[in-house]
């Protein structure tokens, strides 16, 4: 068993970001709602503890708690601001509330020696309201800023921690060195949590589901499904069928990219299911997005069942569900969560088909599935693949979805692509001081303008470009890509784009936009 992590969430928007901080300390860590079963949470064997924060006041009605099973466990705990606050109530300190947050960067000093931050002044990312006013017995400062004597505090001997700020945000920049501490010296995690301890075990616990059954994919070419394809394939080889639908409306040499890396590096066959036509007509002088979608989704499971019936009805159906889905649909339970999600289903497939599901990737994060899929030797432009709606192109192409209104969208967003890939904005990992974007992409509007070119008066279509930075893909900020970059993609869009006479840069965030334009 690797060594763990136990997160307790009190509703944080930042809690996955605590889980992810600790697994690129190669750390497993899991998180579960504050009151979860603690038979559940103590199965993991956790060697430590990190309390969220939230956003209640311990004094709230019905406030999140802390289980006293977890003081009693002995373990090292970390409590970040809420948790800070419900560690001091449940230790009987003293936490008073304010009618003012402080919200945003706090300079803090750290005098006492102390294993969990280093001596000195660093800047960090407050957002709380109320505060500590008394410590609970058998703590001691830590550390101060300018509005509290308690930035945070321990009880050394106990290895019980409470710091005030968030250190799991890029804004704290010695966070990482803070967690580093917690999770490696003072809970004494070894550094076990590596791709390629993910993989063998992985492949162990496919291989005992599937026993001798086949089991069948929806290959898409997503990130996702890829990698959850090729480690079910690394457990039971060519008892795993590839289905790939070939929509006609992927971008520029997706479809080859994905034959190729199933056939080669998957080194076995796919069937491939060419439904473009079908598609298309499915299409014609349909311009609403929500029917686009309902068409195409519909479509799609007609021809996946069809495959699934040609290949003997396999008994099992991977799905590429990674971690973040799985707490936030687990997280309804907790009601303190503010987060709202939209599930995009379409290009997925029904509840009500026959297949039990195999999820490889259920406690993995994105950026841990990468990993995984380099190692598992999956081609990079598969793996650093941004999130390609199921749709496609169809909710690209705003308005009526032809064959050739897809090409010119497509051209478009081949030469835009190309362009950000080669100025390093795009396919590259997260570092903790800049945020690559997390999707870029052309949409072709029905909008026609007048235009001169080479004399000539033109009457043609507007490309938008859109370039989006997010964490989670529930909010998202516009990037401000450099204004030599866009005037180089626009140029080469009007002039190598045959019915294109106007490019334009999409500057909204989501919200109040969402990050496709259908
Ligand atoms: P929005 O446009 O809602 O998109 O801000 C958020 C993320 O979801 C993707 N998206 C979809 N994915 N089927 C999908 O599989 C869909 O119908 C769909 N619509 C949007 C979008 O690309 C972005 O990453």
């Amino acid at each position: 068993m690797t060594d763990s992590i136990v997160i307790i969430d009190f509703g944080s928007q930042y809690t996955q970001l605590i889980a992810r901080r600790v697994r690129e300390l190669q750390v497993y860590s899991e998180i579960f709602p504050w009151d979860a079963d603690f038979s559940g949470m103590s199965a993991l064997r956790p060697k430590g503890w990190i309390l969220s924060g939230g956003p209640n006041s311990v004094y709230d009605d019905n406030a999140p708690q802390l289980q006293p099973a977890i003081l009693e466990s002995g373990l090292p705990i970390l409590g970040v601001c809420y948790g800070m606050q419900a560690l001091t109530y449940a230790l009987h300190g003293e936490v008073a509330g304010s009618e003012k947050r402080e919200y945003g960067s706090a300079q803090i000093e750290v005098d006492a020696e102390n294993p969990l931050l280093p001596q000195g002044s660093q800047s960090v990312w407050m957002s709380h309201g109320d505060r500590i006013e008394s410590m609970p017995p058998g703590f001691q400062a830590l550390a101060r800023s300018a509005s509290s004597p308690y930035a945070a505090m321990g009880n050394l001997s106990r290895k019980w921690f409470g710091v005030q700020f968030h250190p799991e945000v890029h804004h704290t920049p010695g966070g990482r060195e803070i967690l580093r501490r917690f999770v490696h010296e003072i809970c004494g995690c070894a550094s076990d949590w590596t791709p390629q301890g993910i993989i063998e075990s992985s492949v162990q616990q496919i291989r005992s589901k599937a026993g001798s059954e086949r089991v069948i994919v929806a290959a898409s070419g997503g990130v996702d499904s890829s990698v959850a394809a090729a480690l079910v394939h690394r457990a039971i080889g060519d008892r795993l069928v590839a289905v790939f639908v070939d929509t006609g409306l992927l971008r520029k040499n997706e479809a080859m990219q994905v034959e190729t890396a199933f056939t080669r590096n998957l080194g076995h066959s796919l069937v491939v299911v060419n439904a473009g036509d079908e598609m298309f007509s499915a299409l014609k002088g349909v311009t609403d997005p929500e029917k686009k979608r309902r068409i195409i989704g519909e479509k799609f499971i007609r021809i996946f069942e069809n495959e699934a019936k040609k290949a003997g009805n396999p008994r099992f159906l991977v799905q590429g569900t990674i971690y973040p889905d799985v707490v936030e649909s687990s997280s309804h339970s907790n009601s303190q969560s503010q987060t709202i999600k939209t599930h995009h289903n379409v290009g997925g497939l029904p509840g009500t088909m026959q297949f039990e599901l195999i999820e490889p990737l259920r406690l993995l994060f994105k950026d841990e599935v990468r990993l995984v899929g380099e190692t598992l030797g999956l081609p990079h432009e598969m793996v650093w693949r941004q999130p390609f709606p199921g749709p496609g192109l169809a909710v690209r192409c705003l308005g009526e979805v032809t064959p050739e209104r897809v090409e010119r969208l497509r051209a478009a967003d081949e030469i835009y692509t190309s362009e950000l890939i080669a100025a390093g904005w795009l396919h590259s990992q997260e570092t903790r001081d800049h945020l690559p974007l997390a999707q870029a992409f052309a949409v072709l509007l029905p909008v026609h303008s007048v235009g001169v070119m080479g004399d000539r008066r033109t009457y043609q279509e507007t490309v938008a470009l859109r370039a989006v930075t997010s964490e989670d893909f529930m909010t998202a900020d516009w990037a401000p890509l450099p204004h030599d970059l866009l005037a180089r993609v626009s140029s080469r869009i009007i002039n190598e784009v045959a019915g294109v006479n106007r490019v334009v840069y999409d500057i909204t965030s989501k919200p109040p936009a969402t990050i496709e334009w259908e």
